[in-house]
């Protein structure tokens, strides 16, 4: 175990090193995508060997309907190589109706499920009865996942449940591999255990500080020896950021490292070869974890107001690969890349950004009990990076550059997987793949990184995109029923405002600085804002009506302080003329309301005598 442990304090010590040994042994070796056999689950389950599961949340898809509203996912997910949904439920009244649903579809679609018992309903004490019975009621389904001819389950939580009670009532030799941890439950009558914790930690469900920080490699050391040769289920995890404020009873409001984890994580899946894995997770949109789509019909328990227009689909295409090569016991996925692809990601905001004066949480106290809530910024925003991550899938070696704002780098991208990061700068995203002199993929990102606290508040998860650029992914419908609950600005819309923008030829920023708002820092207070989906607006209420023009111009491009000014339409906001960079001031005697606005409009060219001066 120290060895591992040791092996992998290497590989984490400098991720782009490891990167980089990785993409020269990628590239060394033969590059053949065309007709890779992927081992059969049949086979893989038979063994108990190398199995890919995704956590799915039955909590949040209480409005489904029918079997039928369960096929997009099923199938998105076995497209992917997931080989089963681990089917997360409480004790909610509809979690029997929407279980049918699932198998049902599963069934109609070739994929596997098994339930997932999550004990923060469920009781370990009292309940092994109840657990067993509901496994009995879907043994027989032919969507059940069955290991070693037995049948499959799974938990979150659940130490100390008496396994045999629940086997007996089960009525059947259930293949239980619950979330149990190391040195609180015997492993004596579980076949395996999951490890959830796919984040760095500080070991007490907190980011990580210099002095406390448990990998996820050390996770698996500590599970995989506790287990002795029991199965172990390892966690394959993008992301961790979550907001919820007083406007909810499960209020939290934290973050873990996320960066580049994902692919670093499937490059020690590859190299450790565990057992079985699972992705956590496909729609928790409210831990921003979701490798599913936005699109998928479910609820809203408070998340829109962070995931509203930040589609995660590029995750589950970066992970494609990896499955099938982990399937396959391969340790190089360059041999699994069926598509030339490159998945980008980044936060929408710097973390200098300071959203206090709008935040949901900033300055609201809320029910603590969990321990997780803190007021404003994130707790463990400091360990997230301010960059932007590249992960290009190509099948011969190319040259990549990205402009982020007024950052732009180059880098030589070689055959198979491979991670770059560059700086976050504000303005524009855009990505090019050249090779021998013709771009062969080339985008700008929908998404802008700005100094705009979108819907007011801090939003920490990522939003990831793709070249060539996937479809459309819009949240609507019932996933947007509370994004304005809580909300402290009031020109927020529950609509998606994205748009779309299949691929298409980089423009060169002309000027990349003068292209964004005037940067904030985190010490001086930045003027509340609203959410960038705004195109169209005017003085506020109250406001001086020397402010409609600038509120005019600058709402128009997406840029439109909630103070001095009100969003009047929202929808994909404008580009502003790039002027000619020449920052602008308030005229003197104006009010400091002025600041932001005449430093965006006259740098952007439109610098009206009545209210701004260039300074
Ligand atoms: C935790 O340790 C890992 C591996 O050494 C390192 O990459 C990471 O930066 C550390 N995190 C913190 C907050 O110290
Ligand atoms: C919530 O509890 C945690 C753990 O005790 C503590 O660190 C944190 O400061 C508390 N949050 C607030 C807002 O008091």
């Amino acid at each position: 175990m120290l060895s591992i442990a040791g092996t992998l304090r290497q590989l984490g010590l400098s991720a782009l090193a490891a990167a980089a040994a990785l993409s020269s042994l990628s590239s060394a070796a033969a590059v053949s995508t065309s007709n890779i056999q992927v081992r059969s689950l049949e086979e893989r389950a038979a063994a108990g060997n190398r199995l890919v599961f995704c956590h799915f949340m039955i909590g949040i898809v209480g409005d489904r309907g029918s079997a039928s509203d369960y096929d997009g996912d099923m199938q998105r997910a076995k497209a992917a190589g997931i080989d089963a949904f681990a089917l997360n439920i409480g004790t909610d009244d509809y979690t029997v109706t929407q279980l049918n649903y699932a198998y049902q579809s599963a069934a109609n679609n070739g994929m596997k499920v098994f339930i997932s018992f999550d004990f923060n309903w469920y009781h370990p004490g009292s309940d092994a009865t109840k657990v067993g019975q509901l496994i009995a009621q879907y043994a027989n389904q032919p969507a059940q996942l069955q290991v070693n001819g037995r049948v499959f389950a799974s938990s979150f939580a659940g130490d100390g449940l008496d396994v045999n009670a629940m086997r007996s009532a089960a009525g059947t030799n259930v293949y239980f591999v619950p979330n149990f941890h190391p040195g609180q439950s015997s492993n004596a009558n579980i076949d395996g255990a999951l490890n959830w914790m796919g984040w760095d930690s500080n070991g007490n469900n907190k980011a990580p500080t210099p002095g406390a920080n448990v990998t996820v490699a050390q996770g698996d050391a500590s599970y995989q020896s506790w287990l002795g040769g029991k199965t172990y289920l390892a966690p394959v995890s993008p992301w961790f950021s979550t907001h919820y404020g007083p406007e909810v009873s499960y209020s939290k409001n934290f973050v873990f490292p996320g960066g580049a984890l994902l692919f670093n994580r499937w490059q020690q899946v590859l190299q450790q070869g565990f057992p079985m894995v699972e992705i956590i997770t496909w729609n928790d949109y409210g831990e921003s974890h979701y490798v599913g789509p936005l699109s998928s019909k479910h609820g809203d328990d408070g998340n829109s107001k962070w995931t509203n227009d930040m589609p995660h689909d590029g995750f589950l295409d970066l992970s494609t690969p990896f499955i099938a090569a982990y399937k396959n016991g391969d340790t190089n996925v360059a041999n699994y890349i069926q598509t030339e692809k490159v998945v980008y990601w980044y936060r929408r905001n710097l973390k200098t950004l300071n959203c206090d004066a709008t935040d949901t949480t900033a300055g609201r106290p809320a029910n603590n009990d969990s321990g997780n809530y803190f007021e404003g910024i994130p707790n463990g925003y400091q360990t997230m990076d301010d960059n932007v991550y590249v992960v290009t899938l190509l099948k011969s070696p190319a040259t990549l550059s990205v402009t982020s704002g007024g950052n732009s780098q180059s880098f030589n991208a070689p055959a198979g997987a491979n991670i770059f990061t560059v700086p976050a700068g504000l303005g524009k995203q855009s990505f090019v793949v050249n090779r021998n002199g013709q771009n062969i993929l080339s985008g700008t990102s929908l998404m802008d990184i700005t100094n705009v606290c979108a819907c007011g508040i801090y939003n920490f998860n990522p939003y990831v995109g793709t070249l060539p650029a996937g479809p459309s992914d819009p949240l609507s419908g019932d996933g947007l029923t509370s994004l304005v609950s809580g909300l402290r600005v009031t020109t927020c819309q529950p609509h998606p405002s994205l748009g779309t923008n299949p691929s298409s030829p980089v423009t060169p920023p002309a000027n990349p600085t003068s292209n964004s708002p005037p940067p904030a820092s985190r010490t001086s207070s930045a003027p509340p804002a609203d959410p960038t989906n705004c195109n169209g607006g005017t003085n506020a209420a109250g406001q001086s009506g020397n402010f409609a023009g600038l509120c005019s111009f600058s709402c128009s491009f997406g840029y439109c302080p909630v103070g001095p000014c009100t969003c009047t339409s929202f929808g994909p906001a404008g580009t502003p003329p790039s002027g000619d960079g020449r920052n602008g001031c308030p005229l003197a005697g104006e009010p400091d309301s002025y600041k932001g606005l005449c430093s965006y409009t006259c740098s952007h060219g439109y610098c009206p005598e009545g209210a701004c001066q260039y300074c």
